[in-house]
């Protein structure tokens, strides 16, 4: 039984790997979180002391340097690590993307095995880090509409194009392009092509103002004849969008464990707020519309961690998880921008200014419902999922 299965006691190795992480997080992430959002700082020391932790490659094989765990432990640590600072996140679920690339699929594995030493290795101790370039200016919801091109000339692929909103491209070192090799097969001619970043042709471009996760880098990236052997091709030519969509479907257990984090320390935030505040001669929290916001921040928190951690339980059991790392997302991400939402209203105008972190949470929350998939998104997937699953 799916359901019964997950929801048993965390193993001693997941128990550690929680502590170890929050502590990490307290100690490490929280202090630094508002300063390097303010300044737009990429946080390096904090992303090199999650190499050290073994939190940059959580479910890479320890052959290739990675820590060997499952994704459960990987739930598990982007959750500590996103209720410290959800930015730092993003580098670690980012990585963890191009990682799982070179792993994944029907095929079981994409990369070969020089691939893997290229552009496995490098990326799993936190010196270096990578981007995912799938969204363009013209098409983010639609990724089977990409229209970066790639025509073989010789032995190498020529690349042009313009991707967009690429996370970590400023810093990364390489990454993944997904461009086509013949538009009118639309998603059938997506091909995946591995790249480092120091090539000639590709440039970074605009860098965007965010709203929220402001210490990680988003930018455009101009392709220009950019030269990519036929050996870097990932798969097969055609194959990029069939392992875009198995990789997303990871990446979105990622960004519900990204959510819960964000919505966890949100919770924690009011509860703590609500104890010392005192209105009306009361504690805040005594008082019971404050207490009903409270219960329902903590139920939401609850039902996505548990949604997140079925969908990684079922990933490392070998099962479909199209659906539920969907439905994962999508709850877990709403949830998130409702508890920073309510933690900003417990904490009345304290939650409004920058002395605490109430308005961060609710602006890094936000881009959770938006980025690998919007919640519409998410929704037609589940719906096409419960249509095949319950339909006629
Ligand atoms: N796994 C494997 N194959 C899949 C799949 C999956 N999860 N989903 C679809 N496919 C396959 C289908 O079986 C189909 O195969 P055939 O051609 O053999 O029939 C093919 O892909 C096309 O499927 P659809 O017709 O369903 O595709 P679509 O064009 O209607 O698009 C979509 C489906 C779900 C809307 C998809 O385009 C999508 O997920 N869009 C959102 C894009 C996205 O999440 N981008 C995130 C970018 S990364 C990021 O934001 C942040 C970051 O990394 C840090
Ligand atoms: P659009 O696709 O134009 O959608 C606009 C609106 O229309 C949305 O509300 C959407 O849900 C809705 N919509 C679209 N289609 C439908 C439909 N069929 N039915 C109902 N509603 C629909 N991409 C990468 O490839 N790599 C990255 O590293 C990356 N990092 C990102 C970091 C940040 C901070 C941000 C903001 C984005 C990032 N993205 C990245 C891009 C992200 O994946 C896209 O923004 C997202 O997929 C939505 O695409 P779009 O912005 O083009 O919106």
């Amino acid at each position: 039984n799916r359901g019964i299965a997950c929801l048993a006691a965390l193993s001693e190795t997941h128990q550690i790997l929680q502590k170890t992480c929050r502590e990490f997080a307290n100690a490490e992430l929280a202090p630094k979180a508002r300063h390097h959002d303010r300044e737009e700082l990429y946080p390096a020391e904090q992303v090199r002391r999650l190499g050290e932790l073994g939190l940059m490659s959580v479910t890479v094989r320890e052959e290739y340097g990675g820590s060997g765990l499952d994704y459960q432990a990987y739930a598990i640590g982007m959750e500590e690590v996103a209720r410290g600072d959800a930015a730092v996140s993003i580098v670690m679920g980012t990585v963890e993307c191009l990682l799982n690339n070179l792993y994944l699929g029907a095929v079981q594995q994409h990369g070969t095995e020089q691939q893997k030493q290229d552009f496995l290795v490098p990326y799993t101790q936190g010196e270096h880090i990578a981007f995912y370039a799938l969204s363009e200016p013209g098409n983010g919801s639609d990724a089977g509409a990409a229209s970066t091109t790639a025509k073989l000339q010789g032995d190498s692929y020529q690349i042009n194009g313009t991707k967009a909103w690429i996370s970590n491209s400023k810093e990364a070192s390489g990454g993944i392009v997904f461009a086509t090799v013949d538009k009118s097969l639309k998603h059938k001619g997506i091909t995946a092509f591995l790249t480092p970043k120091d090539v000639p042709g590709l440039s970074i471009a605009k860098k965007e103002s965010k709203m929220g996760m402001r210490a990680t880098s988003t930018c455009q990236l101009m392709l220009e004849d950019v030269q990519v052997p036929r050996s870097r091709v990932l798969g097969a030519p055609g194959d990029g969008f069939k392992i875009a969509m198995q990789s997303l479907d990871c990446g979105r257990i990622g960004i519900a464990a990204q959510a819960t984090g964000i919505a966890q320390a949100a919770l924690e935030l009011a509860v703590d707020y609500s104890q010392k505040r005192v209105a009306f001669g009361k504690q805040l929290a005594r008082l019971q519309l404050i207490q009903q916001k409270l219960a329902d921040m903590a139920t939401r928190v609850e039902i996505s961690r548990l949604l997140t951690w079925r969908a990684a339980w079922l990933m490392d059991n070998g099962l479909p998880i199209t659906k539920e790392a969907a439905m994962a997302k999508l709850h877990a991400s709403e949830a998130a921008t409702f508890c920073a939402h309510q933690c900003i209203q417990i904490l009345g105008g304290m939650g409004y200014t920058t002395d605490l972190p109430a308005e961060l949470y609710y602006r890094n929350a936000r881009v959770t419902e938006i980025y690998e998939g919007t919640s519409e998104i998410q929704r037609i997937v589940i719906a096409n999922a419960v249509l095949r699953e319950l339909g006629r």
